[in-house]
């Protein structure tokens, strides 16, 4: 029955993180998988879930299922916290299922979308997260793409993305990297977000926002604002959230859909139609992460932890880009101005290859790198390596054997 199957290509990310663990030299630098590292180089838990769970681990009274739509409470206090005073909220107009990270979340909204509208497509802006548009294949959806970012400027391609708007068949889903984007960290300003929400409600587009690193940018509410903009201007809205990053659960799966209705009855009938598919694909999401965000958010003290912790963080991240941006090599200067985890190298697959090689520095295959992955120990050694790589001998090389055939199939 499995004669026929062939192995799929392999993901490039991962086959970056495997060359890296199998590096033997100290002073290998990892600026791969998008998780946030502290000054150390570690992957921390932060200090207001270690002290959520020794409350959980005290006051939890059994394990049984949570049902398909999971931790209630822990949905609303979340959504609270980014959207405070969110009219939608008061009018009963929007529904929540707790998901097994923002992936759960993202496709359970695909899979809402095209039960609601099976000929509508996704416009996704290019490059993305590369696990956008697979995941929207497996809900049956198709995509289109445009432009979103100008390497040039290293600034958000608005005007492609407001003629992909424009070339948009209305009910199609836009969707939208609510802060932070990935991988390039281009973020869209205050006048751009009110301009496309103004856009999306003329063309009848349904945004599907991606919310994946609140508060690693500007602040918890001043990431969420693009979107909030969104919410307030439209009636109907599908977000995907992740706590993976917010709060360091990477691996405890903990996520969450809102969807946004014209009306009460029409968020519940898309609660209860998400629940459906959750039961479908999932079942019941687990319950720790969400416990651990509930509690946090629901205790002022912890919560004020929480905050400190998440500001520290992007205060570091922002400390980094301020020191790539100043490093005077070509294509850095617009680091300053992006967020988030990410930034994009103006460099070719040979000197990518030529970084690890020579320098021992990993990064992903299209030029991404991981900024939290840099710290006051090795930022000096990347930065040298950097201007290494602007010699004529590490243009154009050959990437080596093992990634040249999985460079080929990246998706961004
Ligand atoms: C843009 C974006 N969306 C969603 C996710 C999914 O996060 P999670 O690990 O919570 O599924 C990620 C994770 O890297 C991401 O970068």
């Amino acid at each position: 029955m499995f004669e026929t199957m062939r192995p799929p290509a392999p993901d490039s990310l991962m086959e970056v993180g495997r060359l890296f663990r199998a590096d033997m030299r100290d002073e290998k630098i990892d600026l791969g998988v998008g998780t946030y590292r502290d000054g150390e180089g570690r992957i921390k838990i932060m200090a207001a879930v270690k002290q959520a769970e020794e409350r959980q681990l005290k006051s939890q009274m059994g394990k049984g299922y949570l049902g398909p739509g999971g931790d209630q409470l822990y949905c609303e206090r979340l959504m609270e916290a980014l959207f405070p005073d969110l009219p939608a909220m008061a009018d009963r107009r929007l529904s929540f299922v707790q998901t097994p990270g923002g992936t759960g979340a993202y496709r359970l909204g695909l899979e809402l979308a095209a039960f609601r509208s099976p000929a509508s497509r996704l416009i996704v802006g290019a490059p993305t997260w590369p696990n956008h548009i697979p995941v929207a294949e497996r809900a049956g959806l198709r995509s289109v793409t445009y432009r979103h970012y100008d390497p040039a400027t290293g600034t958000v391609d608005f005007d492609a993305m407001m003629e992909a708007v424009s070339d948009a068949r209305p009910g199609d889903l836009f969707l939208l990297h609510g802060c932070c984007h990935n991988p390039t960290g281009a973020a869209l300003s205050p006048a751009q977000w009110a301009e496309l929400a103004d856009a999306l409600l003329e063309a009848k587009l349904l945004p599907l926002i991606d919310l994946a690193y609140a508060g690693m940018a500007r602040g918890l509410v001043e990431d969420a604002a693009g979107t909030r903009r969104l919410l307030d201007r439209l009636p109907e809205a599908i977000i995907a959230i992740s706590c993976s990053k917010s709060f360091g659960l990477y691996s405890e799966r903990t996520g969450m859909l809102a969807v946004m209705a014209a009306s009460p009855s029409a968020a519940d009938a898309c609660r209860l139609t998400a629940e459906t598919f959750a039961r479908s694909l999932w079942s019941n999401p687990p319950d720790h992460g969400a416990a651990i965000v509930r509690t946090i958010l629901g205790d002022e003290g912890m919560r004020a932890n929480w905050l400190a912790e998440l500001d520290a963080m992007r205060h570091r991240l922002a400390g980094i880009r301020s020191r790539l941006a100043a490093s005077g090599l070509p294509g850095t200067e617009p680091i300053a101005a992006q967020e988030g985890l990410f930034a994009m190298m103006p460099f070719d697959s040979g000197q990518i290859a030529a970084m690890r090689e020579k320098h021992a520095v990993y990064m992903d295959m299209s030029g991404r790198i991981n900024i939290a992955g840099l710290n006051a120990g090795n930022i000096d050694r990347f930065l040298h390596a950097c201007r290494d790589m602007s010699h004529p001998a590490n243009r154009r090389a050959e990437p080596n054997s093992s990634l040249r055939d999985v460079a080929s199939t990246m998706q961004v």
